[in-house]
């Protein structure tokens, strides 16, 4: 049977092998969430939306014959790597994660580990101060619980709706970002903590950067618990995991 690959997307690393499965004239389909207005295009065909949870994506992969799964997503889409697992179990149906490692502190850096959004929210509180909430727009209305800081949102899309933090900013920008840019805009914004995931990978680091370089503290959100799949680091590592299975 020749291979017919579903990559679960959404991440800079997913793009990448999507390049290189186009390149290599592999079968594949691209899925995407659907969270942005519009998704980066990609080389081979995508789809967008969910697949109805476990049931729904385990039924996709029957209906579309699907030889090989990669959760390409990010670490922090821990329901979509459990269904993904969920489903792949159900069907056997191969799956790998293709993973990052997560973000390390170092000499400089001044990061307060929090092991979820709630405790973020908390380690938030005290006298009011500008804070850069660089965590996407699933989480920033958990902040209004702190309503005396200023928050700087980084958003991919400008909101339909304004955000009900009383007070914000909203910066629309898409990764990936840039030591100088983030530099320029921690200063314009005044920001005086970070409030981040550790996402791990090159398109998002460049806030760690500038907060170390400008003496700003972190709130770094560890990650959550994602299921035991086999994982590769690399693009590369995807096609030597296929060719194994
Ligand atoms: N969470 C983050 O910080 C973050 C950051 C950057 C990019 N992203 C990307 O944004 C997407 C959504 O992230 P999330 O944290 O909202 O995920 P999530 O909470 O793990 O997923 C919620 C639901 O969204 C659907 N879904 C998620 N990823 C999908 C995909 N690639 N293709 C089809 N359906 C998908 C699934 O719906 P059904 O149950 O109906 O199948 C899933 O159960 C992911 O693709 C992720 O890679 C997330």
């Amino acid at each position: 049977m020749s291979a017919n690959l579903l990559i679960l997307g959404g991440t800079t690393e997913a793009s990448a092998l999507a390049r290189t499965v186009a390149e290599r004239g592999l079968t594949a389909t691209f899925s995407y969430a659907g969270r942005v207005n519009s998704p980066r295009p990609q080389p081979i065909p995508h789809r967008v939306g969910g697949f109805g949870g476990v049931e729904g994506l385990a039924a996709y992969l029957r209906d579309h014959n699907i030889s090989h799964v990669i959760d390409a997503t990010h670490p922090f889409a821990a329901q979509m790597s459990w269904n993904a697992y969920h489903a792949c179990t159900q069907t056997g149906v191969p799956l790998v994660a293709l993973t990052r490692p997560p973000w390390q502190a170092r000499d400089g850096d001044d990061w307060t580990h929090v092991p979820d959004m709630a405790r973020a929210v908390a380690a938030v509180a005290g006298a009011p101060k500008r804070v850069m909430l660089a965590l996407g727009k699933l989480h920033m209305e958990d902040f209004a619980a702190q309503p005396d800081n200023h928050y700087v949102l980084r958003l991919v899309d400008q909101p339909e709706t304004p955000p009900t933090l009383p007070h914000h900013t909203v910066t629309v920008a898409r990764g990936p970002f840039t030591i100088e840019g983030d530099t320029a805009l921690f200063r314009a914004q005044g920001i005086e903590l970070v409030v981040c995931k550790n996402a791990g990978g090159a398109g998002a680091e460049a806030k760690l950067h500038a907060a170390r370089d400008l003496g700003l503290p972190v709130v770094m959100i560890d990650r959550p618990d994602l299921p035991p799949r086999d994982e590769v680091a690399t693009v590369d590592g995807v096609f030597t995991w296929i060719d194994a299975h």
